[in-house]
């Protein structure tokens, strides 16, 4: 618990992942004079390009954990799918971590996650686990065609997850997906799907920001718009249900909870992660504390900060485009940055790919629609492909 802020020796955070959510969560505890320490087996990640110091090594690398443990007061990660096993030792030997591993534990496994969610009878979508292709056949007729088989582990951005069309996919499905460990869930036609980024402080204390609603292609986040288009009721049924997801988990730091709006105004929980999310980008500009300020303040035991939204705001993904591989270059920005309340992030990866996260702008204006307008005249403008020359 920090009580004041001494800057010899300073306050010191190790991030597990240096990716870009790493990258800003490292750009929030340096404004607080913090020593940052990131793990990551990519020389100069994002995160290490902001970082004081990169340690270069696998996530499951127990070893280069250990170490990176030695140079921080609090341990936490930006991404879920790490050695937990490594973490909960940390904290047996006295290591603060933030979130719990234990926590981390049970959600990186979706299976574990859904059930703990049902347990305490929070709304998901019908599921059952699934470990061969007889127990994926029941599910298909239980839940009925198209069903989605997700891999427990190790998924993100769609990658592990298969939408059944028929039963003469599951062979294929099942190969593709390579593991005994699957869930199985019921197609949910949903309206709209949204989040909330829920923040939770050492002695605590909760607070929600603003529901966010999220629009996805191939299973990858592409726009956010805040406040989400939903009724009153809805918003306000989502946010007690994301404040139960998070006393449910009993976290340190911020998580995200996605949600489902079915057609009759149903909210179910999509997933949860343990950590700041894409979908939370749009804090940075448009609130008063974003979430990565918001996890560094949570888990160096600070208080929290106030999670107003300052001004309406879309949010827009750059991914690579198709057919484009090589080092990134980000053409548009002329024309993207001279239009009124467009914040851009490039996030330093050199390298882009198809459908790769390389980036992200904001849009803030007064108005949602205007917001919207603004959005969509950037991103034309915006196009990540690869640099002809370097190749
Ligand atoms: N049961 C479902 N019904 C309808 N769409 C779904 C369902 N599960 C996932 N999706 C769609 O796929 C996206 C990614 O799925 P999710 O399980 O959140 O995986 P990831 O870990 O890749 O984010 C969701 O945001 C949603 O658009
Ligand atoms: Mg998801």
């Amino acid at each position: 618990m920090l009580t004041r802020i001494k800057q010899k020796p300073p306050f010191r955070i190790a991030v597990v992942g240096g990716g870009q959510l790493g990258k800003m969560m490292t750009s929030a505890a340096k404004q607080f004079g913090f020593h940052v320490t990131v793990l990551d087996p990519t020389p100069g990640s994002p995160a290490g390009q902001v970082a004081d110091r990169q340690i270069v090594a696998a996530f499951t690398d127990g070893e280069a954990i250990r170490r990176l443990a030695l140079e921080a007061d609090v341990v936490t990660y930006e991404f879920e799918h790490i050695d937990s096993v490594a973490l909960i030792a940390l904290e047996e030997g006295g290591q603060p971590v933030h979130p719990a591993p234990q926590i981390l534990r049970v959600i990186q496994n979706k299976r574990k996650q859904k059930e703990a969610l049902l347990k305490e009878n929070i709304p998901v979508a019908p599921f059952l686990a699934v470990q061969d292709q007889t127990a994926a056949r029941s599910a298909g007729q239980l839940f009925g065609y198209p069903f989605f088989l997700k891999a427990s582990t190790g998924g993100y951005d769609g990658k592990g997850n298969v939408l059944i069309a028929h039963e003469n996919d599951l062979p294929g499905a099942l190969v593709e997906l390579g593991s005994a460990d699957l869930l199985a869930e019921q197609f949910v036609p949903f309206a709209c799907e949204i989040s909330m980024m829920v923040a939770r402080s050492i002695d605590g204390v909760v607070r929600s920001y603003q529901l966010s609603e999220n629009e996805h292609q191939d299973s990858i986040l592409r726009r956010s718009m805040v406040p989400a288009r939903v009724s009153p009721a809805v918003a306000a049924r989502a946010q007690t249900v994301a404040e139960k997801v998070m006393t449910l988990f009993g976290g340190v730091g911020v998580f995200c909870v996605e949600m489902f709006v079915t057609l009759d105004g149903t909210v179910l929980v999509n997933e949860v992660a343990p950590r700041p999310h894409n979908s939370g980008h749009y804090t940075i500009e448009a609130c008063m504390t974003s979430q990565f300020e918001q996890q560094v303040r949570a888990i160096s035991g600070l208080p929290l900060g106030d999670v107003s939204l300052l001004s309406p705001a879309v949010m827009v993904n750059l991914l690579g485009e198709e057919g484009q591989q090589g080092c990134a270059v980000l053409e548009g920005c002329l024309e993207a940055l001279a239009l009124p309340g467009v914040h851009l992030h490039f996030y330093g990866k050199i390298k882009t790919a198809p459908k790769r996260k390389m980036g992200h702008f904001t849009v803030t204006a007064a108005t949602l629609d205007e917001a919207i307008q603004l959005a969509e005249e950037a991103a034309a403008h915006l196009r990540v492909v690869a640099d002809k020359e370097e190749g």
